[in-house]
């Protein structure tokens, strides 16, 4: 059953808040700090890398996509995939500035995203342990985004080697916004698993919540950087709701109506400053927030 979102969710938020536990908040949550502008800046050109995701695989292997390529002129196309349709677009290349491989994939419309995460049926499934060796059967994520992801692994995963090889580079950098944040989220814990002499670092835009309690422990735990930066109202990051046991990671940024980035520490910090205390529910949403603009990218092509 697909419930339509804004005449279900209200329904379904209160039969269900009541018999399922919620998860325990983190109490080790610390200062809310504002981000510098000069921190604020160096997001930029993984935000253009985010954007480019939208970009179709044609375009971003000539890399000449107009001004989502041209905000990064120096990078080295490797490999992209996708249509844009079943399957989200995807790139890889090389940043000789940021000395990375950049690996971004397309997202999707709130329109789009939001009926599915609102979905009663949406369904927590243990990862693949093909792809993903000697993970705990403990850590599920939402099935659409382990799908996505699957499509796509070993092509990226062979795009970042060939990256690394020719460019002799350590360091992994995974974006993308919306639907293509959740799938970089995958790969951030796909790819460590199969390349063990590089470092990773995970730059998530509009990030819906991926997996549970499990999933959200070990990208903590992991040895990747992670931040997700959330804009404003957007209601995207605050879906699948908690009460269905979905956790977000910890590094959370969030773009104050102020136009301050405030530094979140924890999982889900429920400060009015962080998106699960700004928006309790998903009528005090506003999908417009969910494109940006991010530091003055919006992320379409
Ligand atoms: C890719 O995008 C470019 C620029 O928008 C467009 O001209 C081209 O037809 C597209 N190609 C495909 C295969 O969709």
């Amino acid at each position: 059953m697909r419930a339509p979102f804004l005449s279900a969710y209200p329904l379904l938020l209160s039969a269900l808040a009541g018999v399922h536990a919620l998860p325990a908040a983190r109490s080790d949550s610390g200062a809310i700090t504002p981000l510098t502008s000069s921190q604020i800046d160096a997001f930029e050109p993984y935000s253009w890398y985010a954007s480019t995701g939208y970009c179709n695989s044609s375009v971003t292997l000539a890399w000449d996509c107009g001004a989502n390529c041209d905000a990064n002129p120096r990078f080295k196309p490797v490999a992209s995939g996708g249509d844009g349709d079943a399957t989200q677009y995807w790139f890889v290349g090389y940043d000789p500035v940021l000395d990375a491989v950049i690996v971004s994939h397309q997202g999707t419309d709130a329109t789009k995203l939001l009926p599915v995460l609102t979905d009663v049926d949406i369904l927590l499934v243990e990862l693949d342990s093909d792809l993903f060796p000697g993970i705990s059967s403990e850590i599920k994520v939402e099935q659409g985004f382990q799908g996505a992801q699957e499509k796509v692994a070993m092509d990226v995963l062979t795009a970042v080697q060939t990256t690394i090889n020719t460019y002799g580079t350590s360091h992994v950098t995974m974006v993308g916004h919306s639907l293509g944040a959740a799938i970089s989220l995958l790969d951030a814990v796909y790819l460590p698993l199969h390349i063990t002499d590089a470092s990773f670092t995970y730059i998530g835009y509009g990030l819906p919540r991926v997996g549970n309690q499990e999933f959200a422990n070990y990208v903590d735990a992991s040895a990747v950087s992670v931040t997700h930066i959330n804009n404003k109202e957007d209601p995207v990051p605050i879906l699948p709701g908690m009460f269905l046991g979905y956790v977000h990671p910890s590094g959370e940024v969030h773009i104050e109506d102020s136009g301050e980035w405030a530094a979140c520490p924890g999982q889900d910090n429920p400060s009015t400053q962080c998106i699960v205390g700004d928006v309790p529910e998903i009528w005090d949403g506003d999908a417009s927030d969910h494109p940006g603009p991010y530091g003055g990218v919006e992320m379409v092509c």
